[in-house]
């Protein structure tokens, strides 16, 4: 097929579109030294950093944290972070070029209707354009070149705690800077609101943090019709913070929505110009970080922002609160906004409404201030999915202290730093046996056995008896079978 011929070939743009006169009003870059006094090193947890080259120094623990794309990145292990996030890119770039590949061969079937036709050539140029947009916003992560095949990635994913890929919450960025007035408004208005009923005097926000902030359109909302002093947007994933930093300079890059439940057969990939309403105002800054172990020194802020991220991360409420209170000035305000749809893996850990109130007390702050307001969430225009959320929205003003929280440690050190021995855990030795037997069972498959035969084989081989081998057989080959056609179709 001829890419070219399509009719969105031509539509393809480069992703950062420079605009000389919107450069003077641009965002300051994080390397200057405006909010150098409110890092501290995320490893040590204490020691304030110091400006190195454009990027930031720990004297204690003798790390260097450089920015990438002009923003802060500010992970405890930052090589590692960065790793593992490039090799996310590279596993989503591998899924859409076997994602446009598929829908070629599809494309090759003589019995395919004009309009399914039509509908797959659209997906294919929009594929391999978006593949191309991905990549480019990502640059500034991406230093090494692909070598691993997608099967190799298809493995560790299966393998490996990763539920956060490079485009998870993709949908957020259209949602912020393309078709979401009616929802930003909403989102804003009850952040408004809050602040207002909240502490009765409408008093400043001051220095604010807001943590997952996602593509920023709320943190944008907040930086411009709240008077924030200084604004500091953090998130962990690269493509949602290297949009944000795009849109808010005064850039109009455009990027592909792929909706849920697409209206019309136009409607499978649509390509989107993404805009800010007016480009920031100084001192809204960007920063790479994870929010279990935030960059900042305690007392930093006035506001802490919470939206939609406590019922999200893997950590326990109180672990969370705790840590928000220390990051807070006396008498500093926690915002929290979203839903509260806990989905953590201890049941204890999924809270009420009720019990969020009642830890966040707990955690050094007064009675919170709430609100339940129902607004629309993610009703693309392009979309038949789309649906109103109840949000759950406080303000708690913290009384007093509490102590530091246990450090965060998502992953033991032998994985993060690569340099400790891999410890030969039971669990692995059993995973290590299941996949031998796995893959002894895929080098039976000649395309000659049947599953009976392959039954034979296993009780030959003294594995399991033939009354057991057979429906274990076909229990894993039915889920081997469902994998290949989501993943390949070949
Ligand atoms: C549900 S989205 C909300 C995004 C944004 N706050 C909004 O209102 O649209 C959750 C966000 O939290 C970010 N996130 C999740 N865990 C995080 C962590 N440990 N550190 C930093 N960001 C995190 C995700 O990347 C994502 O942008």
């Amino acid at each position: 097929m001829t890419l070219a011929s399509s009719d969105m070939a031509s539509t393809a743009r480069p992703f950062l579109i420079e605009c000389p006169e919107l450069a003077s009003r641009r965002f300051s870059m994080p390397a200057d030294n405006r909010i150098a006094d409110l890092f501290a090193c995320p490893r040590c947890d204490k020691t304030p950093l110091s400006e190195k080259n454009g990027g930031y120094r720990c004297s204690a623990c003798k790390v260097d944290y450089a920015s990438v794309g002009d923003i802060p990145w500010l992970f405890a292990e930052p090589d590692a972070t960065l790793g593992e996030w490039r090799n996310r890119l590279h596993f989503s770039l591998q899924q859409l070029s076997n994602e446009s590949q598929r829908m070629q061969a599809e494309l090759a079937a003589d019995n395919i209707g004009a309009l399914t036709r039509k509908r797959l050539e659209r997906q294919v140029c929009a594929v391999d354009e978006h593949r191309n947009m991905l990549r480019k916003i990502l640059e500034p992560i991406d230093m090494q070149s692909m070598q691993a095949s997608h099967e190799s990635y298809l493995a560790l994913r299966t393998r490996l705690p990763i539920d956060q890929g490079i485009q998870t919450y993709y949908a957020n960025i259209h949602r912020d800077w393309c078709w979401g007035d009616t929802e930003n408004e909403a989102s804003i208005n009850e952040i408004k609101a809050i602040v207002s009923e909240g502490d009765g005097d409408n008093r400043a926000l001051g220095d604010t943090l807001i943590l997952g902030a996602g593509a920023g359109r709320l943190a944008y909302d907040i930086h411009m019709q709240l008077g924030t002093e200084r604004t500091i947007a953090m998130d962990f994933n690269p493509l949602l913070v290297l949009v944000a930093k795009s849109v808010m300079q005064g850039d109009e890059p455009e990027l592909y929505e792929f909706p849920l439940a697409p209206k019309t057969l136009e409607d499978f990939a649509v390509l989107r110009k993404l805009s800010a309403p007016e480009p920031v105002r100084e001192d809204f800054h960007l920063v790479f970080g994870d929010a279990l172990r935030p960059p900042f020194a305690p007392a930093s802020f006035n506001t802490v922002v919470t939206p939609w991220i406590i019922d999200i991360v893997n950590e326990a409420l109180p672990i969370q609160a705790a840590r928000i209170n220390r990051l807070l000035k006396p008498q500093g305000r926690w915002i929290n906004f979203g839903s509260l749809a806990f989905d953590h893996p201890v049941r204890a850990h999924r809270y009420s409404a009720e019990e969020t109130l009642a830890i966040v007390q707990e955690a050094g702050f007064a009675p919170p201030h709430t609100r339940e307001q129902s607004i629309p969430y993610m009703c693309s225009p392009a979309s038949r999915h789309g649906r109103q959320e109840t949000v759950f929205t406080f303000s708690a003003t913290k009384t007093g202290d509490v102590d530091a929280p246990a450090r965060h440690k998502a992953l033991p050190d032998w994985i993060v730093t690569g340099k400790a021995p891999v410890p030969l855990l039971k669990s692995f030795r059993s995973q290590a046996l299941s996949t031998q037997i796995y893959s002894y069972i895929m080098s039976l498959i000649d395309g000659k056995r049947t599953i009976a035969d392959m039954a034979m084989m296993l009780e030959q081989q003294k594995l399991m008896t033939h009354q057991e081998a057979e429906p274990a057989i076909r229990t894993f080959l039915t889920r081997m079978y469902d994998d290949s056609q989501r993943n390949s179709g070949f």
